[in-house]
């Protein structure tokens, strides 16, 4: 077994039998989502963990791709203390939660949390490879992929496994800078053809809790104007709650715990799946 492969006990040899570049519909995933941002720290796992809890409030079975190699968060922020993974003659089994949401996660592959991933690009793809090919996902009504940061080469990757993916959401902040990298995620987008969903401007205004009034630390409407400019959907925006890093230590998905919030995503979350499945 190479490195970077997942362990399975007594792995039966297995052919791949996917067809390049259609695993995840071929394997029984109804749709795929993709969240991207140009940069790391906006908020990209906060808000795909989040999504992936309000869309299974919404009665749908969710499976969770956290594809961030080197900082792969998505089991913490879902409360999950046992790093380990098992697999059976049909495949890898990713770890359900009591959110009604099943991941899997490199963190799973690493022998203790600091580790750091110090891999070359054919071994990241073929992790990425194996979470979408080999992982029994089968009978998934969405699978949310918590993308690396950026549009380097394990985007490509992931945007060319999946080239039938339903859409992609570009999670940014409303700093200037931020907004440059959603243009940049906009056309890497478009190079890889699968159709942007929506922008949504995460740490947008904080609301003071004395006096009640939104601060815009980091300015606001940005990404509305850049939505509109770039002609893709605006999803809506997710304001500064210092509730939100809290509870992501504490490893329960905010939205479970936070009216305002539970409210916001299960607005974006509908949206989401009036857009996908109406197609
Ligand atoms: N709306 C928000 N309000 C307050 N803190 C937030 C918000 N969104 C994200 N954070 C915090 O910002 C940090 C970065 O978020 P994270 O989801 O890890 O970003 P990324 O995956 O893009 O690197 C985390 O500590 C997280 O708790
Ligand atoms: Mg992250």
């Amino acid at each position: 077994m190479g490195k970077g492969e997942i362990k399975m006990n007594n792995p039966p040899p297995r052919p791949i039998v996917q067809p390049p570049g259609k695993s995840l519909k071929y394997t029984g995933v109804k749709h795929t989502i993709f969240v991207m941002s140009g940069k790391g720290g906006v908020g990209k796992s906060t808000f795909s963990v989040n999504l992936a809890v309000s869309l299974a409030s919404l009665g749908k079975k969710v499976g969770l791709i956290d594809a961030d190699i080197n900082d792969p968060d998505d089991p913490k922020l879902l409360g999950i203390n046992k790093m380990e993974v098992f697999a059976d003659d049909e495949g890898i089994i990713p770890v359900s939660t009591k959110y009604g949401v099943s991941v899997i996660s490199m963190a799973f592959l690493l022998p203790s949390e600091d580790t750091p991933v110090i891999w070359r690009g054919s071994l990241r793809h073929k992790a990425i490879q194996q979470f979408l090919e080999d992982v029994k996902w089968k009978g998934t009504d969405y699978i949310v992929v918590d993308f690396p940061p950026g549009t380097g080469d394990e985007p490509l990757t992931l945007g060319q496994l999946i080239p039938d993916a339903d859409g992609i959401i570009i999670v940014i902040t409303p700093q200037e800078v931020a907004l440059l990298d959603a243009v940049k995620a906009i056309n890497f987008a478009k190079q890889i053809k699968i159709p942007v969903l929506g922008l949504v401007e995460n740490m947008s205004g904080f609301v003071c809790p004395h006096c009640g009034n939104t601060i815009d630390i980091f300015g606001r409407g940005g990404g509305e104007k850049t939505a509109l400019k770039y002609k893709v959907p605006f999803l809506g925006r997710i304001p500064i709650i210092p509730e939100v890093a809290e509870k992501s230590d504490e490893g329960i998905p905010v939205v479970t715990v936070n009216d305002t919030l539970r409210k916001i995503f299960s607005d974006m979350a509908a949206r989401i799946v009036e857009q996908v499945e109406k197609k």
